[in-house]
């Protein structure tokens, strides 16, 4: 069995450097921990570099999104050979906090391609806004999916990671997230979406994450429990504690 993948989203935090450098120490003295994992740091881009050097005994750095401009000289923008060049493996990309920011899925699968051109994993997030009880939210999460994925033939899918993360339970606690049997759901109705478009051998090649209140006090169930391969984490990979106990919950059985 592969190792479990655990991805922290820092987002726009810490609000300075010297608390973020706090939490690599805080991270590095775990390190023999999260090396059990494919454990990978999404750090606000101004922290790449810092975030680059503390982890890099123990974790692989990630991107929280993909620039889109061609090569040439835009002001403000960075490059993905910036990216590239500090180690960044994966990115995140079509998080719901960005498509809420108005970025559309066209965009997401330009980055998509983009991702996967410049040999970077991309982790395509997905997740509907709100539950019906007729299960329409099925169709919702087919299309992102598709939409995501247009661009993408059979060659690439291996690479492609999916975090499915119902918007409607980001950023809560663990009592709010969503339930491991309701997960199992969604996660066989994703590997079936994938199975549609690209067969079986290649679709069980895409590993599923869940995202979404994930902490360390329903870690354990929800990896034990609904078929993810692992988590991408927002508030509580800010705290190394709660990290550290979400990822020692992934490899215990
Ligand atoms: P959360 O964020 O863990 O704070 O819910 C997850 C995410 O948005 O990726």
């Amino acid at each position: 069995m592969a190792k479990p993948i655990l991805v922290a989203n820092w987002k726009n935090h810490p609000s300075s450097i010297y608390e973020a450098k706090e939490i690599l120490r805080g991270l590095t003295r775990k390190k023999l921990l999260f090396k059990k994992l494919f454990t990978f740091i999404a750090p606000p881009t101004l922290y790449i570099e810092a975030v680059a050097n503390g982890s890099k005994s123990f974790a692989t750095l990630a991107s929280q999104d993909i620039p889109t401009t061609p090569k040439g000289t835009y002001t403000g923008e960075i490059s993905i050979d910036m990216l590239k060049s500090f180690g960044t493996r994966l990115a995140i990309v079509g998080h719901s906090e960005r498509r809420a920011l108005g970025e559309m899925s066209e965009v997401v699968s330009k980055k998509v391609l983009i991702a996967l051109k410049s040999g970077i994993s991309p982790l395509i997030c997905v997740g509907e806004k709100e539950r019906d009880a007729d299960g329409e939210y099925f169709e919702f999460l087919r299309d992102e999916i598709k939409l995501a994925l247009q661009n993408v033939g059979k060659s690439a899918i291996a690479s492609v990671l999916i975090a499915y993360e119902p918007v409607w339970a980001i950023g809560k606690s663990a009592k709010e997230a969503l339930p491991p049997q309701e997960l199992a759901q969604s996660v066989l109705f994703i590997r079936k979406v994938l199975t549609d478009l690209y067969g079986r051998a290649l679709a069980d090649k895409v590993s599923i994450l869940y995202g979404g209140s994930v902490e360390p006090e329903n870690a354990g169930l929800l990896m034990r429990e609904s078929g993810v391969r692992g988590f991408l984490v927002g508030h509580a990979s800010l705290k190394p504690k709660s990290f550290e106990q979400i990822a020692l919950s992934m490899i215990t059985k």
